[in-house]
């Protein structure tokens, strides 16, 4: 794996434990040292941060970037270069591709298959259902960092397991020291309450939301929980939405129980009020809801229980999106706007400066076993760095947006703080702005 020499100068370090002022240097792409006064001997480039905040590059734990099998709605080409962009150095990506991710050899030919493509470096996730999970270890022993299982519907059609594979499932995450990620919405709930507000004849945006309400996280989250409890296996709940979920996993932790969570911009920062404005444009699953929920998210993440924030980077084509409310299809890009937008609720004051590398970067690379290497701003980790002036403001535009579909309700949302410079192993990727034409991203295996 290539690597290269620079020497950044001048800023503020953020770190998950303090803030501090000090050049970073990186030799074949590692860290070599931290410190006031470094020499540029040995190095090629020499970045001048003064005034800027160096944070450790984002490692987004939640992308769908559709290669291989849905390209109509986005590739990987444009997902890590948005990703660049948007300063996050590694990509966690979702096995709801087609074919699916269901055992090595499809994971294994994804990983070629996108190799050549990565303006980032990435790593696999496998898919569990009933039928595969004896594919389990073959999949971990081949470099998948985690796995996802689908309990309610969403794009990919992926049948949820049965609650006997769910046991065994996360049997195994505890025997091989692996995380599980899930999409926790009951499946029958979903489908009693689809089928009651559809035939309400409910056209409205807001009506997916009644379609898929609190109940239906929280019950499927109370089921993994006991299960996680009972097998010693590792839970991580991915695009938390709801008040009660956040309920249940702040209970199950307080008793010792292997449950994480994860939430997203979306639900931070919008609210069912917006459906008036956005329409299906904000459909997703689980839905965004009122602002209590919205509320109780931000509280989970002060105290500690939602650890980790990830994009749910969901492209479709614009028609998708336009289609009726039932029809639409859920999610939208966000791995471009994940630093931004959560960099900008921090330097307003919304939640500490220290809390971002923390949720951003050393909670998925720990989550996902690709820590110490990824994740931290430390000697002897890939210097993967993200520079940014705090003071700069910045308008999202659907030009600045790299994607072959860039629709978001986050267009023409006004940050602040600016992705000036992006580093990957060593290497500007973004300078200034720009996106290099680099694709050197490599595919990465988990560290157990
Ligand atoms: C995701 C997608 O489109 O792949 N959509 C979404 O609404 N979040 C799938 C998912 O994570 O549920
Ligand atoms: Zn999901």
């Amino acid at each position: 794996m290539r690597g290269g020499n620079l020497l950044v100068r001048n800023g503020l370090i953020v770190t998950s434990e303090a803030m501090f002022k000090a050049d970073v240097k990186v030799v074949d792409g590692k860290i070599v040292s931290i410190g006031e006064g470094l020499s540029n001997e040995g190095v090629d480039e020499v970045i001048d941060a003064k005034g800027m905040l160096v944070l450790p590059g984002v490692v987004d734990e939640h992308v769908h970037m559709r290669e291989p099998g849905l390209e109509f709605k986005d590739d990987f080409t444009h997902g890590t270069k948005a990703a660049a962009l948007g300063g996050v150095t590694t990509v966690i990506e979702q096995p709801n591709t087609l074919p699916p991710v269901e055992d090595s050899n499809t994971l294994l030919a994804k990983a070629k298959l996108l190799e050549g493509k990565a303006f980032v470096d990435f790593a696999l996730y496998g898919v569990l259902y009933d039928s595969n999970v004896h594919n389990f270890e073959d999949m971990i022993s081949s470099g998948a960092v985690g796995f996802k299982v689908f309990l309610g519907p969403t794009t990919g059609n992926i049948p949820p397991p049965s609650t006997g594979s769910l046991y065994h499932i996360l049997s195994l995450s505890a025997k091989h020291n692996v995380t599980i990620a899930f999409h926790a919405e009951d499946n029958d709930l979903v489908n009693y309450f689809t089928n009651k507000v559809r035939s309400e004849g409910r056209v409205d945006a807001k009506a997916h939301e009644d379609a898929r309400p609190p109940i239906c996280e929280e019950l499927a989250v109370i089921k993994l929980a006991t299960i996680a409890k009972r097998t010693g296996g590792h839970a991580h709940i991915l695009h938390l939405s709801s008040k009660e979920a956040v309920e249940v996993i702040k209970e199950g932790k307080v008793r010792g129980v292997k449950l994480t969570g994860e939430t997203c911009p979306h639900y931070l920062l919008l609210s069912n009020e917006d459906y008036v404005k956005y329409g299906t444009l904000m459909k997703v699953n689980p839905p965004i809801r009122g602002l209590t929920h919205q509320q109780a998210l931000w509280e989970g993440i002060k105290e500690g229980v939602i650890e980790t924030i990830g994009s749910d980077h969901a492209p479709h084509t614009v028609e998708e999106k336009k289609k009726s409310v039932w029809e639409a299809s859920s999610g939208f890009i966000g791995v471009q706007t994940l630093l931004p937008l959560t960099l900008d609720a921090a330097l307003k004051g919304k939640l500490q400066l220290t809390l971002l590398p923390k949720l951003l970067s050393e909670n998925p690379a720990k989550l996902f076993k690709l820590w110490p290497r990824k994740g931290v701003i430390n000697v002897g980790s890939d210097g993967d760095l993200v520079i940014v002036d705090p003071n700069e403001e910045f308008t999202i535009t659907q030009e600045w947006l790299i994607s072959k579909n860039p629709v978001t309700p986050f267009i023409g949302w006004k940050v602040r703080g600016r992705i000036k410079h992006t580093i990957l192993r060593g290497v500007p990727i973004v300078r200034d702005g720009i996106l290099q034409n680099v694709s050197q991203g490599s595919w990465l295996k988990a560290i157990f």
